[in-house]
């Protein structure tokens, strides 16, 4: 937490249906930031969805498309990002995010999150016969990375308008800390 780095703007990692998107468009208001989505920007970019990404180019075609982004963020001010959920599980995706942003990640548990994610078809990592194991496995070879933001929010039980507001303080507190 006290690493000394220009805070331009605040990062939200997490797995799937954590709420990112959500509590990132929340945040970007309280803060008056624009709000910017790694997955939009790569379907704007490539023009196809993420699920058409994956099924005709592949995922090592998506991840990429994700570390092409990542570099482009580090010129951007004043902007709450979203992240894809694998995103992070990157050493150098990391380490550039945390050039020129706090980066916090939202938590919950594989349950939780099953639990948000289930009739949702968008999501082509959990279009499996057993999309809940899949998630706890994804979810343990990614936690060594999610663990390295400077702050982890747990979301479980808690309202969006809630876990924006935590963001935002840390944020703010960050900032005033001069970090
Ligand atoms: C992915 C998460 C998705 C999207 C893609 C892969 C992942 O984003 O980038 O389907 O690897 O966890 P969300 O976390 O916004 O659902």
């Amino acid at each position: 937490m006290s690493t000394v780095r220009p805070l331009h703007n605040l990062v939200l990692i997490g797995f799937m249906g954590t709420g990112k998107s959500s509590v990132g468009q929340a945040v970007a208001g309280q803060l008056h930031f624009s709000f910017l989505d790694t997955d939009q920007v790569i379907e704007q970019r490539v023009g196809k969805s993420v699920g058409e990404i994956f099924a005709g180019d592949g995922e090592p075609a998506f991840r990429d498309w994700e570390r092409r982004i990542v570099v482009e963020l580090a010129a951007r001010t004043k902007t709450v990002i979203a992240t894809g959920g694998g995103l992070p599980a990157d050493d150098a995706n990391l380490a550039s995010l945390k050039t020129h942003a706090l980066v916090v990640c939202l938590w919950a548990s594989p349950e939780k999150i099953w639990e948000r994610v289930r009739g949702q078809s968008h999501r082509p990592l959990l279009n499996d016969l057993d999309p809940l194991a899949k998630i706890r496995r994804l979810l343990e070879v990614r936690e060594p990375y999610y663990r390295q933001a400077d702050v982890l929010v747990n979301t479980e039980m808690r309202s969006v308008r809630d876990v924006a507001q935590q963001v935002t303080h840390h944020f703010l507190a960050a900032r005033a800390e001069g970090r």
